[in-house]
């Protein structure tokens, strides 16, 4: 559907009639061919957005699938890089593409880490969790991450309002409402349940303190917003059990 290499229509329309980890491990040998994994360019950004708020040992990325977001880690990391997602496919191909990292299989919403990490990222993922799951997810990673640790990603602004691309992710949302109103198991995958005030109301609940960096590289919208940004969401160097 997206190049030769990638998913026919067909075969996208069964894996999202799957569960969102069955639908992965089908899509995974072609997954890297379609635009649903991060593009270098956002890496890119995040990876040079990160190398001054280091030093940072080991790293975690969270929902790693192939592994696109492996470098970014190797890239400011100095100790063990971690990936962990639930989809046995998509972690077979990163560990081929990645044999330096250490790659688990887990739920992101029960992280088997203690608190090991001093970097986490992810990338891509946060239409897979319900809103209701968000603050599971966040309170996950804060649990895998050091005292003083750092949990980073970025934040793409939403399109205008009535713009094509608007009506395109609306139309999108709406169709997996209906697919999951009808179809079991459910295929969640939302684009527009991850915004920018709740996102920070559920980190700052969670525990952490966020600070967000706008990335210039990717410009600004008409109304003057960041067209893209990077959540730097922090963890105090003593919780409240230490
Ligand atoms: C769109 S892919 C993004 C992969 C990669 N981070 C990237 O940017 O290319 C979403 C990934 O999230 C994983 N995922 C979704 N929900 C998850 C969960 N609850 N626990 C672990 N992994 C999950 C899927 O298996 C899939 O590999």
């Amino acid at each position: 559907m997206f190049s030769p290499e990638g998913p026919s229509l067909l075969e996208l329309t069964r894996q999202a009639m799957t569960s969102v980890e069955r639908g992965y491990d089908l899509l995974a040998t072609k997954f890297d061919a379609t635009p649903f994994r991060t593009s270098d360019r956002l890496l890119t950004a995040v990876a040079d957005a990160l190398a001054p708020l280091g030093p940072f040992d080991t790293g975690l990325d969270v929902c790693c699938g192939t592994g696109a977001g492996l470098p970014v880690l190797r890239s400011v990391c100095a100790g063990r890089i971690t990936g962990v997602d639930f989809s046995a496919g998509m972690l077979d191909e990163a560990r081929r593409a990645h044999p330096d990292a250490t790659l688990i299989r887990a739920d992101a919403l029960a992280l088997p880490f203690g608190p090991e990490f001093d970097l986490a990222v992810s990338f891509g993922a946060f239409g897979h969790f319900r809103p209701a799951e968000q603050r599971t997810l966040f309170h996950q990673v804060h649990t895998a991450l050091r005292p003083g640790g750092t949990f980073a990603f970025p934040l793409p602004a939403p399109p205008p309002v009535g713009s094509a691309p608007y009506w395109t992710l609306f139309g999108f949302d709406a169709v997996m409402r209906v697919r999951n109103a009808l179809w079991r198991p459910p295929f969640v995958m939302y684009y527009r349940t991850f915004r920018l005030q709740d996102v920070l109301r559920r980190l700052g609940d969670t525990g952490f303190t966020v600070e967000l960096r706008t990335m210039e590289t990717f410009g600004h919208r008409a109304d003057g917003g960041p067209r893209c940004r990077l959540v730097v969401a922090r963890k105090a160097m003593r919780t409240r059990e230490a």
